[in-house]
């Protein structure tokens, strides 16, 4: 509805797919908009909440597109919602936005509010269904060399793998970028132990979650997809039981026995 008042634009993270993982902010901002733009997917993840709005949802390559219209739709006067998976700052929509109006809306900045409301990413679902293996120094680095070329992915996973970082991968693997993870994967293993443990989670908290728990060099390359992110834990990572885990150090400051020293 247009009220002829200022326009919002609201970049909303709604989480990794479970509606429950979506935050109690990003829910009342998407049911407060007129107009809700995103990926035809994140879309679907939100059916029940946006029934009734106008819905603008396009397809997967179409980020720049999707970027316009939700604009020029709060620039009508109206609440729109840009909605992204996970959070709208990680590998999603919000820089892209900024990008864009810096370039061809700086004289409508003044005339909007913008927000941008944070979601649960990808990395931190997928790590809470494998244990505790970002408890240290991540780095999260996406294998997608659409936007960067892959030279420079690998200079970041010889960083990443030399300084001893978790390594969290975004993105690991298409149809069209089959090779890509097993590539990572060799240069992980110049610097650690083929024993590293490494997690993998597929659709995490989707109907079609799936979790598995490897070694770095037994990662079932066919099972994972772009639904997936791939979790590499630093060398004293360990698996117990059914978790991932990577100590913070505590054990070593502290004796379990003599309380804090
Ligand atoms: C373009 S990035 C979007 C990241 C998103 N903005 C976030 O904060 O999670 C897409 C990548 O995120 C990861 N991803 C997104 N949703 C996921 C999920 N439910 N389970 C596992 N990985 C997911 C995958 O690596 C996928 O290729």
């Amino acid at each position: 509805m247009n009220t002829g008042s200022r326009g919002r634009l609201c970049i909303v993270g709604i989480g990794p797919g479970d509606p429950d993982l979506m935050t109690l902010k990003a829910r009342t901002v998407i049911e407060s908009s007129d107009t809700i733009v995103g990926y035809t997917k994140y879309i679907d993840l939100i059916g029940d909440i946006i029934k009734g709005k106008k819905v603008v949802s396009t397809g997967m390559t179409h980020e720049i597109q999707r970027c316009i219209l939700a604009i020029e739709d709060a620039l009508k006067g109206n609440t729109v919602s840009l909605v992204c998976s996970g959070d709208p700052g990680i590998y999603a929509m919000a820089g892209l936005v900024f990008e864009i109006m810096k370039e061809g809306y700086s004289d409508a900045l003044s005339g909007m509010d913008i927000s941008i409301v944070p979601g649960v990413t990808a990395l931190t679902a997928s790590a809470a269904l494998l244990g505790a293996p970002l408890m240290h120094d991540f780095a999260t680095i996406s294998l997608s060399d659409r936007l960067t070329p892959w030279a420079l992915i690998e200079k970041r996973l010889y960083a990443a793998s030399e300084a001893d970082f978790v390594i969290a991968l975004y993105n690991p693997r298409s149809r069209g970028r089959r090779d890509h993870l097993r590539r990572a994967v060799e240069i992980v293993l110049e610097f650690r132990s083929p024993s590293t443990p490494a997690g993998v989670v597929r659709a995490a908290s989707r109907e079609n979650e799936e979790v598995i728990i490897t070694r770095i060099d037994s990662i079932p390359y066919d099972l994972v997809d772009m639904e997936s992110t791939v979790i590499i834990g630093n060398s004293e990572t360990f698996v117990w039981d059914r978790f991932v885990i990577t100590p913070r150090g505590y054990n070593k400051k502290y004796s379990r026995f003599d309380g804090n020293k």
